[in-house]
Formats: C-alpha cells, structure tokens, sequence
C-alpha cells in the first residue's frame, strides 16, 4: 500500500492527538494517585490502572477514528484490522518512573504498515508524548521528526568515547546479567551511559540531540515503534545486529558511524 503524504499527515494527526488526550488522562491519573494493579512477566514488571485505562482510551479513540486498522497495545494486546496498518501503542512507557513521579514517562503511538512485527514493519508515523513536560515529538515517514514545531536533527561525528549513551535494563534478573556486562563496558569506552527509564524518549532524546546513542535489547515493538521514527527521521540509523532492523534481539540509534561501532562492541561482548 502506497500512502500520499497527505494520507501520512491525517495519520500523524490521529497519533499526535490520541496521545495528547492519553496523556491528559494518564497525568490526571497521576496527580490523584498511582499504586500497582498487578506484575507482569516479573514481581518489578508492573502495570497501574492509569496503564490499562489510558490503554483503553486509546483503543476506542483509534477505532473511532480509524476502524478498519489493526491494534497492538503493551496493555491489551493485538488484533483486528483488515487496512494493513496497526496501531502501536505504549500507555505509559516508563511505567516504573510513573509510579515514582519521575517526570520520564511518555504515551507512546504509532502505526506501522504489514505485520505488527519490527522486523518487517514499515513505520509510517509516530508521536511521542510527556505529559509532565509537555514534549510533543511527531514524525512521518520521510517528512521528518519535530519537538513541537522545531525539526529534529540527531548529533553527528561524535566518536564513542565522547559520546553520551542511553540503555535500559530489562525487568528480569537473568536477562540482566548480560545487560550489566555490556553496561559496564560502555561505561569504559563512553562519555558517559544514562539510564533515563523509558526507551520511547531515549529515542527521541537521540532524535534531539540530548543524547548521542541508545542501546539495548529485550524492547517490545510498542517500546520503540514511534520513537525510533522520530530517530531516524532526525537522521539517526536505527539499526540492530548484523545490518538487521532493530527489533527484540538488539535496537542501536544513533549517527550511522556511532551506530556501527556501538553494534560492534554489543557483538563482540555478546556474540
Ligand atoms: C520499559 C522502559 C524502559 C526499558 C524497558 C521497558 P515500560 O517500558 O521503556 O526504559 O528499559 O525495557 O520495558 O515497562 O515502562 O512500558
């Protein structure tokens, strides 16, 4: 399927203000009050009400606008759709600095053409949204990425010792050891790794050129579906292993030298 530009305009709309409407409900949710609804797939992996209700206005705000598409959701899961395209979307990326007011926490939504799968997909537009800063970040495929109305461009010759890093860490303890490992070795050859708590704005962070990179591995596709978008229309390379996209196995943003040579390492530690 072959969308006009003006297509990809009406879908970033529909991604910009759910996720506005999504993040009013969910800091209005947070101002009240947050406490843990359940764990997932560890006792720390946890999910709040604010979680599956912002979820739920999503869901039914989408399928109002756009009945015919797909939907994945970290809350609710997949399905439906027969358009082609799905809609991606993380309620509150940083669900854990959520709970704990750090103002790190974004709505996460985008839509993507052909399987739901990051290995595959085709992002056609995304937005990003922190409600406690209220930090807009939007892109279309091949129009760009933006804060607000200010276009995005990602840093660029930045050598890995002098770059700033972001990673995360994933909730269970064994696949942590191997995270730690590389962490530690970044540490080394970096300027410096930032552990910021939520992957949708450390892409975006990328896309602005408050970081240099961002790595790790683990991510579900509604963690960085609209915010490597943004990255790599801000002229980030998003890449994963071996020239791969970036998906579950492995996601690197960053200027397309600093990206090799951060997938480079990540191999070389973890074969
Ligand atoms: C998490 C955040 C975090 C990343 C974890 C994700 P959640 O998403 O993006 O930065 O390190 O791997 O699971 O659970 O807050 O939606």
């Amino acid at each position: 399927m072959t969308l006009a530009p003006n297509g990809l305009d009406e879908l970033l709309l529909i991604a910009r203000d759910t996720a506005l409407a999504a993040g009013a409900l969910a800091l209005q949710r947070r101002q009240e009050g947050v406490s843990v609804a359940a764990t997932k797939s560890a006792p720390i992996d946890i999910v709040t009400q604010a979680d599956r209700d912002t979820e739920q206005l999503i869901r039914s705000l989408l399928s109002d606008a756009r009945p015919d598409d797909g939907f994945l959701g970290e809350e609710s899961g997949g399905g439906g759709g027969t358009s082609g395209l799905t809609w991606v979307v993380d309620p509150i990326d940083g669900t854990v600095n959520y709970l704990y007011g750090i103002p790190a926490w974004a709505v996460s939504i985008a839509v993507v053409e052909g399987d739901p799968d990051p290995a595959t997909w085709r992002a056609l537009a995304g937005a990003v949204v922190n409600p406690v800063t209220q930090e807009v970040y939007t892109a279309r495929a091949g129009g760009g990425a933006r804060l607000g109305e200010r276009e995005l461009q990602a840093t660029t010759g930045v050598a890995l010792d002098r770059a700033l890093v972001a990673t995360g860490f994933a909730y269970s303890m064994k696949s942590r050891e191997p995270q730690i490992e590389v962490a530690a070795e970044m540490l080394r050859r970096t300027r410096d790794l930032r552990r910021i708590g939520s992957a949708a704005l450390d892409l975006c962070g990328v896309a602005d050129g408050r970081l240099d990179g961002f790595y790790e591995w683990g991510l579900h596709p509604w963690d960085h579906a609209a915010g490597a978008l943004i990255a790599r229309e801000a002229g980030a390379a998003v890449v994963g292993r071996n020239g791969a996209p970036g998906s579950r196995e492995l996601l690197v943003a960053a200027a397309p030298a600093l990206a090799d040579q951060i997938v480079t390492l990540i191999t070389a530690l973890r074969p």
